[in-house]
């Protein structure tokens, strides 16, 4: 489809969200600023830098800018001045008590109204608990100087990392939450070119539509993972459950994956502030505090599975393949390696990452405490343990017969279950994945298969 009407736009926060908002808007052919408090991270992009790692964002970003629809800047007056339509992409991490910390939002809020002199379309694109829009709406009244017309509207995302920018440009779906005609015909201007459908709704129902997203998602994961406990118990194996439970359509197979849990900056934080705000609201979600409970004790059983193997861990050599949340992203925040590593420090256990894109993003976060090494089988030396974390391309193609030779002792505990299909134990390895084989027990009983 043709794009209707080319639109100026600004995007507040350049991060994983932001930046891959204003990049695709403007390859739709808007005209977009995209702004960030954070000056380096400004100057690096307008360098060419992109400051993350995101299949197919760094070509998008260059083509955009050299045709001129895309511009940065540090300045929120700049950005105020430049967007009719003005996207807050910010952050709103979780706070100690699993609320979502709104400051950010808030300050965006109050610096658009406070630079504001004509009518705005102001969107939330950053994952808010329901009410937020609200929240905007006031705080902007109190700060605008005189009679300034603006809407507030609510059209929550729904990419992954990994897989960002064409989430982005192929959706299944744009939600937007609206309470004017104006801001409802301004975002369908904005999204005229994309093929997919679009749901109007009214702000409070689109921002429950994103938290009730990932969280039914997450939902999803955890309940896998419980039946992977019980497969285990049973010897039965989880992938085959799944597989006939997601032939069913109306369970679908996707996110029906057993193994390590989520991660990542997004399903933890989610959770969290749902069960929080449906709290506040005087709704006890204890279906969701079940599925954090079961995602957390999957990292849990990953130092048992390890202790399956090696029993003690104290000076155990343990080479984790992958730490990013999840593969194509140099992302770790929330990532289930984080948690896995700080038990096997706590054990004694001598800690080696390997990660293609997320190695120095680790090194902020556990500095010398463990070792880096990009290469897989470098690190794999001597080692005691390899734990698969992460399922990048490059752990899928493994020399499974040099790995034996170079390790210490040829144990893996697969926390994707991407070797099940290889039978590594019956070409000596110790091998563990999740929701099939226990120690002593074959998988799937009898091999008939
Ligand atoms: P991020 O931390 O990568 O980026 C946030 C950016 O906002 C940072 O660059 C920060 O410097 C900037 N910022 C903070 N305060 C600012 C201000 N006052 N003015 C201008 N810039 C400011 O976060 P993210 O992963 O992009 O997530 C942003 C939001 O989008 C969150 O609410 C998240 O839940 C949601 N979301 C994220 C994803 C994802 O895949 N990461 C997907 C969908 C929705
Ligand atoms: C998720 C959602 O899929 C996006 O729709 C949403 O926009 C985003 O959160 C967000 O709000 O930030 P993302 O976290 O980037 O996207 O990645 P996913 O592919 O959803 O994976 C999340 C985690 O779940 C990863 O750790 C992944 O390994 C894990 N996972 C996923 C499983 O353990 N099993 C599965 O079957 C699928």
């Amino acid at each position: 489809m043709e794009l209707k009407e080319r639109l100026d736009v600004s995007v507040i926060g350049a991060g994983y969200v932001g930046l891959v908002t204003g990049v695709a808007l403007a390859d739709l052919g808007h005209n977009v600023l995209c702004m960030d408090v954070d000056k380096s991270k400004i100057a690096e992009i307008e360098k060419g830098k992109i400051p993350i790692y995101e299949p197919g964002l760094e070509e998008l970003l260059l083509k955009n800018k050299q045709e001129g629809r895309l511009r940065f800047s540090s300045s929120i007056k700049d950005a105020v001045n430049h967007g009719l339509v003005i996207f807050i992409a910010v952050g709103t991490p979780p706070k100690p008590n699993g609320e979502a910390d709104l400051s950010y939002v808030e300050n965006v809020a109050r610096d658009i109204a406070i630079n504001m002199d004509s009518y705005r379309l102001i969107v939330e694109k950053s994952t808010v608990p329901v009410e937020t829009g609200e929240k905007v709406r006031q705080t902007m009244q109190l700060y605008i100087k005189g009679e300034v017309d603006f809407d507030v509207a609510s059209n929550p995302e729904f990419l992954r990392e990994g897989s960002a920018v064409a989430d982005f440009l192929h959706p299944d779906r744009i939600v937007v939450g609206v309470d004017s005609p104006k801001a409802r015909d301004l975002l369908f201007c904005l999204y005229s070119p994309l093929a997919a459908p679009i749901i109007v709704t009214d702000i409070k129902s689109a921002e429950l539509i994103k938290h009730a997203s990932n969280s039914f998602l997450a939902l999803k994961i955890s309940f896998i993972n419980a039946v992977s406990r019980i497969s285990e118990m049973v010897g039965a194996d989880v992938d085959k459950v799944a597989e006939g439970m997601g032939m069913d359509k109306r369970i679908g197979e996707r996110f029906l994956k057993a193994g390590i849990g989520y991660g990542g900056s997004c399903f933890p934080k989610d959770v969290d502030a749902f069960i929080h705000i449906s709290e506040v609201l005087g709704y006890d979600f204890n279906l969701l505090k079940e599925v954090r409970k079961i995602n957390e004790e999957q990292r849990k059983l990953v130092i048992k599975k390890i202790k399956e193997g090696l029993w003690i861990l104290k000076d155990k050599k343990v080479v984790l393949w992958g730490v990013s949340f999840k593969p194509e992203t140099d992302d770790v925040r929330g990532a289930p390696s984080i948690d896995i590593i700080e038990d096997l420090l706590k054990e004694g256990a001598k800690v080696v990452a390997v990660d293609p894109q997320a190695l120095d993003r680790l090194r902020e976060v556990f500095k010398d405490r463990i070792s880096y090494v990009l290469d897989k089988y470098e690190a794999a030396k001597d080692a005691d343990c390899i734990l698969l974390t992460t399922e990048w391309d490059d752990f899928k193609d493994v020399d499974f017969k040099k790995l034996k030779e170079i390790m210490s002792l040829a144990f893996i505990v697969d926390g994707r279950n991407l070797y099940k299909h290889l039978e590594l134990d019956s070409h000596g390895f110790l091998y563990l994945p999740f929701g099939s084989s226990a120690l002593g027990k074959p998988v799937g009983g009898k091999k008939i298969l």
